[in-house]
């Protein structure tokens, strides 16, 4: 798909590379990287090819979105970016979500993607039940990413790489543990140990199992595993893309 950026002001560039900096520090000093990728990813994951609904516009920053089960935890991350949000109030929301995100890989040791600000807020929350379901396996992850956000098998597998961060909490997904020994570090890491099978103390999520069953996902989890650098320049683009579903469609 070609994009066509819309064009934002001086002053609206400037806020952007501001907000980046303060979001640098404020990310690493809570230690709260994987929970702004997760924003990141369920702001944007919403969207709809087909209604042409859903998708990263800021629609998150209201509670009845936040309550969406999927969602357990998120108003953790949208309670803590909140007061840096209103230190830039020519920012929209879906902006500075999409851009904690995006610095959320960086500082965790992951690529440099690519940030196109110009989101608008829209006002409408996407209807519920959008997000995969973990307990899932590869038919329901094309139905959601292939079908609906219209993405295609790669995303699907190098974005899943997205839980080199982070963890399940038992409160909020009804799954415990993280995928990783490093839960703080962007790195290959999820993919080999996909590969190398179950291990005490870490976690592998039934649709993440799907990675390794699925013909076409496979081998692409042996690259990722074996080549670092593979694996960050897919994942730059395919983060940039669902940063980017419905936004600036020519
Ligand atoms: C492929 C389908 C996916 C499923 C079924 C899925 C499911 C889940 C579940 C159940 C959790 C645990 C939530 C909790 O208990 O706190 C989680 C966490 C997380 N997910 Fe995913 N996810 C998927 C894709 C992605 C993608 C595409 C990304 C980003 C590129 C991502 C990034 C994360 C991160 C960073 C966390 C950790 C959050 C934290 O530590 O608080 N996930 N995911």
């Amino acid at each position: 798909m070609v994009k066509k950026y819309p064009t934002v002001s001086e002053e609206y560039l400037k806020a952007v590379e501001k907000a980046r900096k303060k979001l640098r520090g404020f990310i690493a000093e809570k230690n709260c990287a994987p929970l702004m990728l997760r924003l990141g990813w369920h702001s944007a994951g919403t969207y709809d090819q087909l209604s042409k609904t859903g998708g990263p516009f800021g629609t998150m920053r209201f509670k009845v979105e936040q309550a969406h089960t999927a969602n357990n935890g998120i108003d953790i991350a949208v309670r803590l970016l909140e007061p840096i949000k209103e230190q830039f109030p020519i920012l929209s929301h879906a902006d500075f979500y999409q851009l904690a995100a995006v610095v959320a890989v960086e500082i965790t040791g992951g690529p440099e993607v690519p940030f196109h600000p110009g989101r608008p807020d829209k006002l409408e929350p996407p209807l519920e039940g959008r997000l995969p379901d973990a307990t899932k396996g590869s038919d329901h992850l094309r139905d959601v990413f292939v079908k609906h956000m219209g993405m295609s098998d790669q995303d699907i597998v190098v974005l899943s790489g997205g839980h080199t961060l982070g963890r399940c909490h038992k409160e909020r997904s009804g799954f415990e543990g993280p995928w990783t020994a490093n839960p703080l570090i962007f790195d290959n890491s999820y993919f080999k140990e996909l590969l190398s099978g179950e291990k005490e103390g870490l976690l592998q999520l039934p649709s993440d199992k799907a990675l390794l069953t699925d013909p076409a996902f496979r081998p692409l989890v042996e690259k990722y595993a074996a080549d670092e650098d593979a694996f960050f320049a897919d994942y730059a683009e395919s983060h940039v893309k669902l940063s980017e579903l419905g936004f600036a469609d020519a």
